[in-house]
């Protein structure tokens, strides 16, 4: 492992492009190695050991690809796996749930925080967990809202069927007085359109991949890990057929996904 070794980001498919995008974006000479869980995805409704199961598979994949750090792009296997891939991990991981935390604490003004995610994720509890542990005093209201993904992978973020979508989902969150929303979830931050139009703009809305993208810059400082020299390379691999990843990959990372190699699971 050297500078020059990748950042391994895994998600449970598409969406952590989301977060690759804003790692690229802040630091552009980084070599990245991408793995989509394709086959497998979602997560967001699976059991806590199976979700384990295949986060430490994905880890051990990018493990082996020699990735210097590894970034846990799944909220969901976040939300479940963290704690063990750390410790049984040698290369230092992050993870998105505390960086959307931490931010979540610095916008909020009424300390009044809404939470929305898979079923999984809510069900963890682990967003309300990280709030707590830093603020006490700190009111969480969560949401699982499991067909915005669907809706996102389908290409739906701003239509009809999307705003009744947000507007059940959301009733009760924006009837609770919230200031701020976390979008726990890879594929929210492209429903925040609908969200802020449902919602007004006096909520503030939080979208962890930013605060990922700074998280993982200065784990590599301190590890003196930062490379210095040339654009970075970016390589992706999924589970299932590419073809699709390849399609819709764009809406994600804002750019295109020239291609991606099939691993077998
Ligand atoms: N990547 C998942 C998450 O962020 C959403 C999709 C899924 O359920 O697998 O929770």
């Amino acid at each position: 492992m050297n500078k020059d070794s990748a950042i391994g980001v895994f998600d449970s498919g598409i969406g952590g492009l989301t977060v690759l995008q804003k790692i690229i974006e802040l630091l552009p000479k980084e070599n990245t190695i991408y793995l989509g869980d394709t086959a497998r995805a979602p997560y967001g409704t699976k059991s806590v050991e199976t979700v384990l199961r295949y986060s430490f598979e994905n880890s051990e994949f990018l493990v082996e690809k020699g990735v210097k750090l590894l970034v846990v792009a799944c909220n969901t296997s976040t939300a479940i796996a963290l704690d063990r891939l750390r410790s049984s991990l040698e290369v230092p991981v992050i993870g998105v749930i505390e960086p959307g935390a931490t931010k979540a604490l610095d916008v909020t003004k009424n300390k009044k925080i809404g939470v929305i995610g898979t079923e999984a994720t809510i069900q963890s509890g682990a967003y309300t967990k990280a709030l707590r542990a830093k603020d006490l005093k700190v009111e969480v209201y969560s949401r699982a809202c499991p067909l915005f993904v669907p809706l996102v992978e389908e290409g739906w973020t701003d239509n009809a069927v999307v705003e009744m979508t947000v507007k059940v989902y959301l009733g009760s969150l924006k009837q609770s007085g919230i200031d701020t929303l976390i979008l726990g979830c890879t594929h929210y931050p492209l429903l925040k359109k609908a969200v802020r139009k449902f919602l007004g703009d006096t909520v503030c809305l939080v979208d962890s991949a930013e605060e990922i993208a700074k998280e993982v810059g200065s784990v590599l400082k301190k590890d003196s890990l930062v490379r210095k020299n040339g654009g970075g390379s970016h390589s992706f691999f999924v589970t299932d057929a590419p073809d699709r990843f390849v399609k819709v990959g764009q809406r994600f990372l804002g750019e295109k996904v020239e291609s991606a190699v099939r691993i077998e699971r």
